[in-house]
């Protein structure tokens, strides 16, 4: 800060001084430790290769030629009204064009397999907005939401920390490739409830981040069931669904939920955002897709506090309305990923590191179990620090998502070049290496 000034200790709200933000995690010392030498394959070719950042930068080319191609889209058109329009409007319920949309391709994305109605799309500032602005509406501070480990660690902060509701973990490992279990569910419930704390609601993402694998079908069903019979709520984030290798593999909430002609729909609620499967987080667009009335009501107000700018609204109701764009996006990203994923997988194989069978996301689950000295959380956090220093490589510990078996690891690919991957995959090759003959000297 340019101008010193005098701290004195005046005091602040509960929340300003908390620290259940999270934010002090080693997912986002890894982000600083990038921040202060970053890799640069010209200027600094020893730097921080970030690994920990889940954005996809793989289709960049096919949104700045549709933006070539199509300029009216970013543009007011020759009369002053367009401008004008958009530069006054600030509806809550967002531009009808723009939530029709965003319905019409969360369809698509889908396959075709889902409808969605734009009537309850509701819009927000990104997927963090919407997942904070939901726990706000299904609890009460002090009251719990149930998340299978490992999670994302931004939930930390997007659902306790201005909220004041409390995270209960589903405990997951690897003895069935991290699935959730009815056994988990009701273990995390019945924990809960022995320290006298309601539960509201279950929050699955699907696609997994961390994972990078899709929830199963039995599994999906198994859960929605759960939460019927508990009376709760089902939040289901879906950020990820545009990025699954291949359609077929993903069975969204929503298909589910039209089998069953929408019977105890009311508890369900997607979370999506434009944030991954078009990699636009700087245009902090998402949406709360409700089948509950009155949550998609009350959720439409309080975006009051985190709308998205009419210009963005604009811009991307043509872009996601052009079929033919839109089709080719979706297929080509998709098989982008796939290529990327099995790029990483085929290199980390070949250092004698195993991954989690994924078919989806930005990321793959690494298990470096085997490099651990010892078995513990302290052990994966030595193991962090030294591929951070040594090898100069950000990914992130298993145990930033709170999963409670040491040695696994995050590992982002879709946010670099081809080039730079294998500069990564080169430097945990010998980075095994040298660990093969410290130990074998
Ligand atoms: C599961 C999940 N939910 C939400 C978010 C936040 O996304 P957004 O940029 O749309 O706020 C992320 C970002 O990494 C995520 O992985």
């Amino acid at each position: 800060m340019a101008i010193e000034i005098g701290q004195p200790s005046v005091g602040l709200s509960k929340v300003a001084t908390s620290d259940t933000h999270g934010e002090d995690s080693p997912y986002f010392a890894g982000w600083k430790a990038y921040d202060e030498d970053p890799y640069d394959e010209k200027t600094n070719p020893s730097g921080v290769i970030q690994m920990g950042l889940a954005e996809n930068q793989v289709s960049f080319d096919l949104l700045e030629k549709y933006l070539e191609e199509n300029s009216e889209a970013s543009s007011w058109g020759k009369g002053v009204t367009s401008f004008r329009e958009n530069a006054l409007f600030q509806d809550y319920h967002g531009l009808l064009s723009f939530r029709k949309a965003m319905a019409s391709f969360m369809g698509k994305i889908r396959g075709g397999r889902a409808k969605f109605d734009p009537s309850r799309v509701v819009l927000t500032a990104g997927a963090t907005a919407a997942n904070e602005l939901l726990t706000f509406i299904l609890a009460d501070p002090g009251d719990a939401l149930l998340i299978p480990t490992p999670y994302y660690p931004g939930f930390d902060r997007d659902l306790r920390w201005r909220t004041g509701v409390k995270i209960v973990p589903i405990h997951c490992d690897s003895s069935n490739n991290f699935q959730v279990t009815p056994q988990a569910l009701e273990a995390a419930y019945n924990e809960a409830e022995s320290m006298n704390v309601r539960v509201r609601g279950v929050l699955i993402t699907n696609p997994s981040n961390p994972l990078g694998a899709t929830i199963q079908r039995s599994v999906l069903g198994e859960i929605l069931d759960f939460a019927t019979r508990k009376n709760i709520h089902l939040v289901s984030d879906e950020i990820y669904s545009g990025s699954v290798f291949s359609s077929s593999e993903f069975v969204s909430i929503a298909e589910i939920l039209e089998e069953r002609s929408y019977v105890g729909s009311e508890r369900v609620h997607i979370v999506y955002s434009l944030s991954k499967d078009l990699g636009l987080p700087g245009f902090r667009v998402g949406t709360i897709y409700s089948y509950n009335d009155k949550v998609v009501t009350t959720a439409r107000r309080m975006s009051s506090f985190t709308l998205i700018s009419s210009q963005t609204q604009h811009l991307l109701a043509s872009m996601l309305s052009d079929e033919k764009f839109t089709e080719n996006y979706i297929r080509t990203n998709r098989e982008r990923l796939r290529r990327r994923y099995e790029m990483i997988i085929e290199g980390l194989k070949g250092a004698g590191i195993e991954c989690l069978k994924g078919n989806a996301g930005l990321f793959c689950w690494m298990n470096l179990s085997p490099l651990l000295e010892e078995p513990t959380r302290e052990g994966e956090l030595k193991l962090w620090d030294s591929i951070l220093g040594e090898m100069k490589l950000n990914i992130s510990p298993g145990s930033s998502c709170h999963c409670s078996e040491p040695g696994w690891f995050r590992v982002c690919f879709a946010n670099m070049s081809e080039q730079t991957l294998e500069v990564a995959l080169k430097r945990i090759h010998n980075f095994v290496e040298q660990r093969d003959r410290r130990g074998r000297n």
